[in-house]
């Protein structure tokens, strides 16, 4: 089983066509119920979503416009230190408000004339082959659900604030999406359940939690860890191992704590000749002869 199905709750259709979030009962917002009838009412929303349509207006409270100006005004220091160029590039143009939660109908429209790239509600988990199928087709599937105010510097669970400050910017750079549609389209090429979880395994370890050299600084070109004002603050003392696709791809990683192995390249543009040239070129036939060789911690 893959490890991203883990941090989904699960969701339910009731008789009325209404969604029901399941949070487990460790869940930040388990026992506050109008965070719970947020959450039910930001999947149903998500839901009667159809390809082609604008992504839905989800009207948030002022409880939830608090949570991301204090996400995105702890990490406006932050990224200046520690994310890479590119990442700061992308942020410029995109120019995301610091006050209040854009909707992702509004971010697409201001992604259109950077890169293209646009995004699509999600309900819950999207399975792995649409994800980064979509990706291919310049789609980013995206939660709308805002992390609960009592865990504003790191949850385990992707919501608006990393798929729109942590992607977003990355969304709104060129050179970071011409990577994106190379795993979205090797996700395409591969059929076996197999390569899948490779290439998205090397998609966990860069375009979610890779960090690079700049010289002798070193900077954090991962998602994951440029929304999360904690996680930020902590790779630098992880594991740094250098960039490896094989290692990357058949590596065990823990999906609900700060990754304490990372993978670092020496400069943006390895990331784009040794992991976008994997992308380009990967196949079924490939994968499994570097599986046979190196069998995933799965
Ligand atoms: N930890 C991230 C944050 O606090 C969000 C997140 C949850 C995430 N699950 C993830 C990021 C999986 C990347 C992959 O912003
Ligand atoms: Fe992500």
């Amino acid at each position: 089983m893959f490890e991203e199905a883990q941090y989904f709750a699960p969701v339910t259709t009731d008789e009325d066509g209404s969604l029901k979030v399941h949070l487990g009962a460790d869940h930040p917002g388990f026992a506050d119920a109008d965070y719970r009838a947020r959450r039910d009412a930001l999947a149903t929303l998500a839901s009667n979503w159809r390809p082609g349509a604008p992504c839905p207006t989800a009207s948030y409270t002022d409880d939830e416009h608090r949570v991301w100006q204090v996400v995105s005004e702890a990490l406006v220091t932050k990224h200046r230190t520690y994310a890479c160029r590119e990442f700061l590039d992308g942020k410029e143009d995109l120019a995301l408000p610091l006050d209040h939660i854009p909707q992702l109908a509004e971010v697409s429209d201001w992604l259109a004339p950077l890169t293209g790239y646009r995004y699509q509600p999600a309900a819950g988990l999207v399975p792995l082959r649409d994800f980064y199928g979509s990706l291919a087709d310049k789609a980013f599937w995206s939660t709308q659900y805002v992390r609960h105010h009592s865990v504003p510097l790191y949850t385990p669970e992707p919501d608006v604030l990393h798929e729109v400050v942590g992607h977003g910017n990355t969304l709104a750079n060129p050179r970071f999406t011409a990577l994106y549609e190379l795993a979205g389209k090797a996700s395409r090429r591969v059929r076996t359940t197999e390569a899948l979880e490779f290439v998205s395994k090397v998609f966990w370890f860069t375009l979610e939690f890779g960090i690079l050299w700049e010289g002798r600084d070193m900077k954090a070109y991962g998602a994951g860890i440029l929304s999360s004002p904690g996680e930020i603050e902590a790779f630098r003392g992880m594991t740094i191992r250098p960039l490896d696709i094989t290692e990357m791809g058949t590596q065990l990683y823990d999906i609900t704590d700060y990754q304490n192995v990372l993978y670092a390249a020496e400069s943006f543009s390895q990331v784009e000749d040794v992991v976008g040239t994997f992308w380009a070129t990967c196949t079924d036939d490939s994968i499994a002869a570097v599986l046979e060789r190196h069998p995933a911690h799965a």
